[in-house]
């Protein structure tokens, strides 16, 4: 019964496949099966080859933060599905950022961007974040810019510039568009469930992942209200997109004393909008490679998918002592759909297979998206 309803949604979108245009001699070609929708297009920086390969190198150059110690894969490594372990990120000079840093999983489909900004929506202003913000200090380009755009005035980026822009000369305009385009290539449609939902191959998945299954999808449960969709969020976006969800909830991880309920630290959406009933409103991320992206949560505070399990189960969290101490699940912004439930072990555990099932094991082996530095 839901397979029926993958495939009708796989049919409505059929009509949507366009033919990418691009500047570059071969049109650049997304790794999405032909009966996915694409990506909405980005004029000013359409896709191609060239700039997706220069994008690569510049993700992995350690060149490009201000003391040579970090790339954006530092933060964002390929075989946790461009997450990392930590739970909040470290940046190059050994600040603390306050949040964790998400998966790069299907960045193109994304409506809006980071854990809790609603008019955050192109690639292109994300990335000045990593590479100029202050505070914290990421890549620490602010100020030294000159001195990192030297660092790439040798033969190998001449070249590839050349190819990308049609000019030699790299600046950041042109980095922010390389970087962007590489970040939209990093696709992920090749997991088990997408062989069983997709390419009806009925051994994909376990019995206990499809009992998992039911469980995802079912009313009992709610995971499928905030993370739906064929990619698993309801941030996503693409050129035959329907429904316009607005994707940031508040799932009751805290409810602190003090002016507003969730710790001072990060209040969520509600520093972006100042509207008090966005406290505590998050994006509802992607779940593709759930399996690989542990530490949970905007903050990275919870450890395994079966704490994760349990914190819905429960209908929020209860902190008994320290500086974060409450019972998330009172706060009184918290959706409706955080609700509870009872599973039993079985059931848990099936659970936890459906979302193992996810893991795309191709896209973190997938030698296009790998450190060309270690070729
Ligand atoms: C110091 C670690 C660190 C570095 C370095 C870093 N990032 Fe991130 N990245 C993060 C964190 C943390 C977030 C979440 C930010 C937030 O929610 O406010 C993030 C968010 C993102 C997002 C948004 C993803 C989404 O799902 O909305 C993209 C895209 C991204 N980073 C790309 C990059 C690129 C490209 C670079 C290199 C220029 C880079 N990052 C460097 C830690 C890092
Ligand atoms: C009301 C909407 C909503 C419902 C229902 C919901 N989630 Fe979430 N989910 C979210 C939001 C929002 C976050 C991010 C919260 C944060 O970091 O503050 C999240 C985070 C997660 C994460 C961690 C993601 C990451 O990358 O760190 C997992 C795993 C998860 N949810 C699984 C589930 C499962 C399984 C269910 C069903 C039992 C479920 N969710 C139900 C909204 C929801």
């Amino acid at each position: 019964m839901i397979r029926l309803l993958f495939i009708i949604l796989a049919a409505s979108l059929l009509a949507s496949c366009q033919p990418v245009e691009t500047t570059s001699e071969k049109p650049y070609k997304w790794l999405i099966p032909d009966d996915f929708p694409r990506p909405i297009a980005i004029p000013y920086n359409e896709m191609s080859n060239a700039k997706v390969t220069l994008g690569r190198f510049l993700f992995y150059d350690k060149n490009m933060s201000v003391n040579q110690s970090q790339s954006c894969a530092s933060c964002h490594q390929q075989q946790y599905a461009f997450a990392e372990r930590r739970s909040v990120s470290k940046g190059a000079t050994g600040q603390k950022h306050r949040r964790n840093a998400p998966a790069l999983v299907n960045i193109a489909y994304n409506k809006t961007l980071t854990w809790a900004h609603d008019g955050l929506t192109s690639i292109e202003r994300q990335v000045l974040i990593p590479l100029f913000s202050e505070s914290p200090v990421e890549l620490g380009a602010t100020g030294n810019e000159q001195k990192i755009l030297s660092r790439f005035n040798t033969n190998k980026y001449k070249e590839m510039t050349e190819q990308a822009f049609a000019t030699e000369q790299l600046d950041f305009d042109l980095i922010v568009k390389a970087l962007s385009s590489f970040t939209r290539s990093l696709i992920s449609l090749n997991s088990p469930f997408d062989r069983y939902a997709y390419a009806m191959d009925d051994t994909a998945l376990s019995k206990s992942a499809l009992r998992g299954m039911d469980l995802f999808f079912s009313e009992r449960l709610e995971c499928h209200h905030c993370h739906g969709g064929f990619n698993f969020t309801q941030s996503t976006t693409h050129q035959r997109q329907l429904l316009d969800l607005r994707p940031f909830h508040n799932t009751g991880l805290y409810n602190t004393a003090g002016d507003f309920s969730y710790p001072a630290i990060d209040t969520g959406l509600f520093e972006v909008t100042g509207n008090k009933q966005d406290v505590g409103r998050f994006r509802a991320p992607t779940l593709r490679n759930i399996g690989l992206t542990a530490p949970y949560m905007h903050d990275g505070s919870m450890g395994d998918l079966s704490q994760v399990i349990d914190f819905y189960a429960a209908a929020g969290r209860s902190i008994s002592s320290g500086e974060n101490a409450g019972d998330g699940r009172l706060n009184p912004l918290k959706s409706q759909f955080i609700k509870g439930f009872v599973l039993n072990r079985q059931e848990k555990n099936d659970l936890i297979n459906f979302l193992l099932t996810l893991t795309d094991s191709q896209f973190i082996t997938n030698p296009q998206h790998s450190n060309p530095f270690k070729e």
